[in-house]
């Protein structure tokens, strides 16, 4: 069954074979390995190892493989080969005979592996960058719906200064947005083709390398031989742009657990994507949101774990990389899940618009709009500064917000306080006021949804 019996005498101990073999999961990438094949079949009967009318049979059959296996992929994971590249062959050779025997001249598992994870991550990062663009349009019809939503912002989760619902939302989109373009850029370094690089030498054949990269969807054939079959780069840089991405959603998810929290209460989310307690009745957890953030843990592990595997390997194939799979199929599958659930969280999301109004206005968050007041009166900002400190203080005793002091209470701190001062305590002057890009005055917050808007309509 193995495709290496020749050189031995003994059988493999099955405990070593169970360690050794990868079916149970590389059987993931069976469609790609059976394309791969096709693309080598057409490549050698280019220089003439197989004939055209072989080519025509191993065409068919590789094709009846293929529609086999896409029925139900799972099925084969325990038919006991050592992995999907010798369970394609065994099976062609089931179908064809000796014909199936022709396919492997003059290629290797090593570049035939290497050359079926990327098909497979090209494959991948179709879905995610669908599933990323799907959470950035929520997020801008959210900001959309909630462009004018006033609540507070904070620093050191301290109240800092008044923001909008939309404008936080607008913040996650843009991460999101790096995150769609970090993840094409990685597409685009990775759409180059390692078959034909053969054990780690080049393949002993005349191929037209770069025809058969174009006949399998790659831009262009790898340029080094020995590099093809080691480089893992496209793991490690897909690992990577989860773990980028799996923090910009654990830190949605973080604030959204904070608002959610029974202090806060800014927001209440839907029954859809919460749980109860077994034990208090009363209790409604934000479990899809604590999944996402507890998600991003084996996330950075898988590419912590890469990275370790990969650091210390001599050129050029060895079997260590065989450890490339496992982390980067479960990492992917954890970020496209936790991408769809986001943006399902946000479905039914209730905004308590006045909650959120009445954080924004306490915590004394228009104390820099006072002091910006006395530097247009003539006092240096430092000064200012210790002048609304000492403001604020005083409001803090007497159990009242700055807008509800009397003038002459301000000018036990400061003459230059007039009248004038109320409006510019006003929540709408605060955001008024700052106006230059990607301030939240609502014309700014209104332009850089238009802005995504128009982006997102561009794909
Ligand atoms: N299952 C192997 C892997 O995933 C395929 C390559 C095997 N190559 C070898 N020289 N033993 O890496």
């Amino acid at each position: 069954m193995a495709l290496w019996g020749g050189r031995f005498t003994q059988e493999a101990d099955v405990r070593f074979k169970n360690f050794n073999d990868s079916l149970v999961f590389d059987y993931r990438m069976a469609i790609q390995d059976i394309e791969g094949s096709m693309g080598w079949a057409k490549a050698i009967a280019e220089v003439g190892i197989i004939t055209n009318e072989e080519l025509v049979q191993l065409e068919q059959a590789l094709k009846e493989l293929l529609d086999e296996v896409s029925k139900d992929p799972e099925s084969i994971k325990n038919a006991g080969h050592e992995d999907i590249h010798s369970y394609v062959e065994a099976s062609l050779i089931n179908k064809v005979g000796d014909l199936g025997k022709k396919l492997h001249t003059g290629r290797s598992r090593n570049d035939q592996v290497a050359t079926d994870l990327k098909l497979w991550c090209k494959a991948q990062v179709k879905v995610l960058l669908g599933s990323i663009n799907n959470l950035e349009n929520t997020l801008v019809n959210v900001a959309d719906q909630y462009f004018d939503t006033v609540m507070p912002g904070y620093t050191h989760l301290q109240r800092a200064q008044p923001v909008t619902f939309g404008h936080w939302a607008m913040a996650y989109c843009e991460m999101f947005h790096r995150d769609y373009k970090r993840l094409q850029n990685a597409l685009e370094l990775m759409d180059t083709c390692p078959l034909g690089s053969a054990a780690l030498a080049g393949t002993a054949y005349p191929i037209n390398r770069d025809k058969l990269a174009q006949d399998l969807g790659f831009k262009t054939a790898t340029r080094n031989s020995l590099d093809s079959v080691s480089d893992r780069d496209h793991v490690l840089e897909l690992l990577s742009c989860a773990s980028i991405s799996m923090v910009h959603l654990s830190r949605m998810a973080e604030d959204l657990i904070i608002y959610n929290s029974g202090e806060a209460a800014f927001v209440e989310l839907s029954d859809k994507v919460t749980s109860g307690s077994s034990l208090m009745p009363q209790k409604k957890n934000p479990d899809a949101l604590e999944l996402i953030r507890g998600k991003s843990g084996r996330v950075f592990g898988s590419l912590t774990g890469m990275l370790t595997t990969l650091k210390a390997l001599p050129l050029a194939y060895n079997k260590d990389m065989q450890e490339d799979k496992e982390g980067l199929f479960d990492a992917l599958d954890t970020w496209h899940d936790c991408l769809d659930m986001a943006a399902l969280v946000f479905e039914g999301i209730i905004i308590r618009k006045e909650r959120v109004l009445a954080a924004a206005k306490g915590g004394y968050s228009n104390a820099t709009e006072l002091a910006d007041y006395l530097v247009s009166k003539g006092i240096p900002f430092r000064e200012a500064h210790h002048i609304v400190g000492e403001t604020v203080v005083y409001a803090i005793k007497e159990g009242k917000p700055l807008e509800d002091l009397s003038v002459a209470e301000f000018k036990k701190f400061s003459d230059k306080v007039e009248d004038d001062v109320y409006p510019i305590l006003q929540i709408e002057s605060i955001l008024a006021k700052r106006c230059a890009k990607g301030g939240v005055s609502l014309e700014q917050i209104k332009s850089a949804i238009a802005f995504m808007k128009n982006e997102l309509s561009k794909r």
